[in-house]
């Protein structure tokens, strides 16, 4: 039997409402989804710092950063990027039942991997955040390069070239970078997100 001489202690650890209350805030998860270029990293920092600064305890967790740690095992195949989002979906998780605002940020191109991360999350903390800056915008911008060696075919699978990106049905917040400033996108993120970060 798995759980012979297994004895989980979780009645007796403290509970998520216990951090919550000693920071003030309740845990969530903000998933922002994008393609290379939507600005998601941009406004995430952004994002961070001035609920930092509001007093708010956040934690970011970005593509590229998770992706030269825990994740440098995963490259882009269908089968990685899904194991990628399941990874970072756990680690969220504990992030946000720590009662820490969590700011997820990465392509997670198809609504499967973003339904899963939502199911590993529970869909009371998961609340997504398109960042949907079309791709002739994120391909003029091109702030890596990456766009056009995708065009070159020197990177394969390349999410919106050469790999798909399903834009999601009915996200909690839609932003497009092309159409307002940094501070606007701020501000209309901050508006639509206070009721879920704060105690009632
Ligand atoms: S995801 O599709 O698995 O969610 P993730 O957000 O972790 O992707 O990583 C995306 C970042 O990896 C991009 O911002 C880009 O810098 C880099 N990258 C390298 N190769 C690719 C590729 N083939 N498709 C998309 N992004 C890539």
């Amino acid at each position: 039997m798995p759980t012979e001489n297994i004895y989980p202690i979780f009645d007796r650890m403290l509970q998520r409402e216990d951090r919550e209350k000693l920071l003030n805030q309740r845990g969530v998860v903000l998933w922002f989804t994008g393609l290379s270029g939507s600005g998601k990293s941009t406004l995430a920092i952004a994002l961070e710092r001035e609920l930092h600064n509001a007093g708010y305890v956040c934690r970011l967790l970005d593509g590229d950063n998770i992706r030269t740690g825990i994740n440098n095992n995963l490259g882009f195949s269908e089968e990685d990027r899904k194991e990628n989002i399941r990874r970072i979906a756990e680690v969220a998780k504990l992030f946000a039942d720590s009662g820490i605002i969590t700011i997820a940020s990465f392509i997670s191109p198809t609504n499967e991997v973003r339904k899963m991360a939502g199911e590993i999350i529970g869909e009371n903390d998961f609340l997504e955040v398109f960042i949907s800056t079309p791709l002739e915008v994120c391909e003029q911008r091109d702030v890596k390069g990456l766009y056009k060696k995708a065009r070159a075919g020197i990177i394969k699978d390349f999410t919106g070239i050469s790999a798909p990106f399903e834009a999601p049905e009915n996200p909690f917040a839609d932003i497009d970078t092309s159409k307002f400033t940094i501070e606007e996108c701020i501000t209309k993120l901050k508006d639509i997100i206070k009721d879920r970060i704060s105690l009632k």
